[in-house]
């Protein structure tokens, strides 16, 4: 079964078709990250005036990539939610507008489950039920798969996203956007014990998780140090600040893998692609016994097949959308 799929959440305009939820037959992706950085931040109406441009043309190149024909799809996905809303709306009216023109059923595809579905993509022998870390711009969940549509949020960021917080603290770091590779980069070789760091515990769910502390705590050492005239160890600075990010996912994933009785752990979004997070993880995971499936990098961070891998299994499991179809800001996992 060839799905169309279609991702335009947030700063890429992704278009892929992807086979039976396994093999990518092509995956296009566009980011606007350049036109972006020049402001820090993703500018949602300039988001959304991208995606108008760019959706059709990438939708035309990835059936001439695939060398398939409008009447080889099968379906169409559409990732509907969370995201800038108006982005969003851009990707879910075209899908719409694709299904109705092929006559053939559309999808709907939470789009964090789409990221975790990247590991499909990459691990064929992959198979729920498994512990997710979801980590990415918008979002950071710990995740009971129990099944392809099936999962149980255990716990989440109660404020800024892991993303998020790499982004905050390029930013004050005068780093570009999307901050995350930059501070990776700049992080390596750099001494992770130079600063100390708070990790956040909340009470209440031992698996819920805070970086707004550490956000504040990493712009304070900034500011305080800029109005003494203090020079930084920013190589350090970037390489504690990952470490406290790190200490607060890897020890409470395994925890929770522990608890659950999870010998599988899987880790999604565009913050696994953080090289130290990904040896902490894979360190940890040998440690205890358990195997580690984290995408490679280019499946990491958004595009269109890993809609295209869920879209999948939402559609056996007799997901489908109507032509009334909406776009949403928000909108739990499970
Ligand atoms: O999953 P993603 O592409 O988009 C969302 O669905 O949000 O994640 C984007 C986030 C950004 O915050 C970016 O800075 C971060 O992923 N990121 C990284 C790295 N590469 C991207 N964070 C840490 N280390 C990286 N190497």
């Amino acid at each position: 079964m060839k799905i169309l799929a279609f991702e335009s959440t947030c700063d890429e305009t992704a278009v892929a078709i992807v086979e039976d939820g396994r093999k990518i037959l092509t995956d296009q992706i566009l980011s606007q990250a350049d036109l972006h950085a020049v402001y820090g931040g993703v500018v949602p109406e300039i988001a959304s005036r991208c995606h108008v441009e760019a959706i059709s043309q990438l939708t035309r190149r990835a059936l001439e990539e695939a060398k398939l024909e409008r009447k080889d799809i099968d379906a169409v996905a559409v990732s509907y939610a969370p995201g800038l809303i108006g982005a969003v709306l851009v990707g879910v009216n075209f899908a719409k507008s694709c299904a109705l023109a092929l006559g053939v059923p559309l999808i709907p595809v939470h789009h964090i489950r789409g990221h975790m579905a990247a590991n499909y993509l990459a691990y064929p022998e992959l198979e729920p039920p498994f512990l997710c870390l979801a980590i990415s711009g918008g979002n950071t969940l710990l995740v009971d798969v129990r099944d392809y549509t099936d999962m149980h949020v255990l716990g989440a960021t109660r404020d800024d996203a892991a993303g998020e917080c790499f982004d905050k603290t390029a930013r004050v770091l005068g780093l570009p956007y999307p901050g995350g590779k930059p501070i990776d980069l700049l992080s390596q070789g750099g001494d992770d014990t130079k600063y100390s760091f708070p990790i956040a515990h909340v009470d209440g769910n031992p698996y819920d998780m805070s970086f707004s502390g550490l956000k504040t705590a990493v712009i304070n050492l900034v500011h305080n140090a800029e109005q003494k005239g203090e020079q930084i160890d920013r190589a350090g600075l970037a390489a504690s600040f990952t470490k406290a990010v790190s200490d607060s996912l890897v020890p409470r994933t395994m925890h929770a893998a522990e608890e659950l009785g999870y010998d599988r752990i899987v880790v999604a979004g565009g913050v696994a692609a953080n090289s130290r997070i990904r040896a902490d993880f894979q360190r940890a995971a040998e440690s205890a016994g358990k195997k580690l499936y984290i995408p490679p990098l280019r499946l990491c961070g958004d595009n269109g097949a890993m809609i295209g891998a869920q879209g999948y299994y939402e559609y056996l499991a007799g997901v489908r959308a109507g032509s009334d179809l909406n776009a949403y800001a928000t909108m739990e996992l499970g």
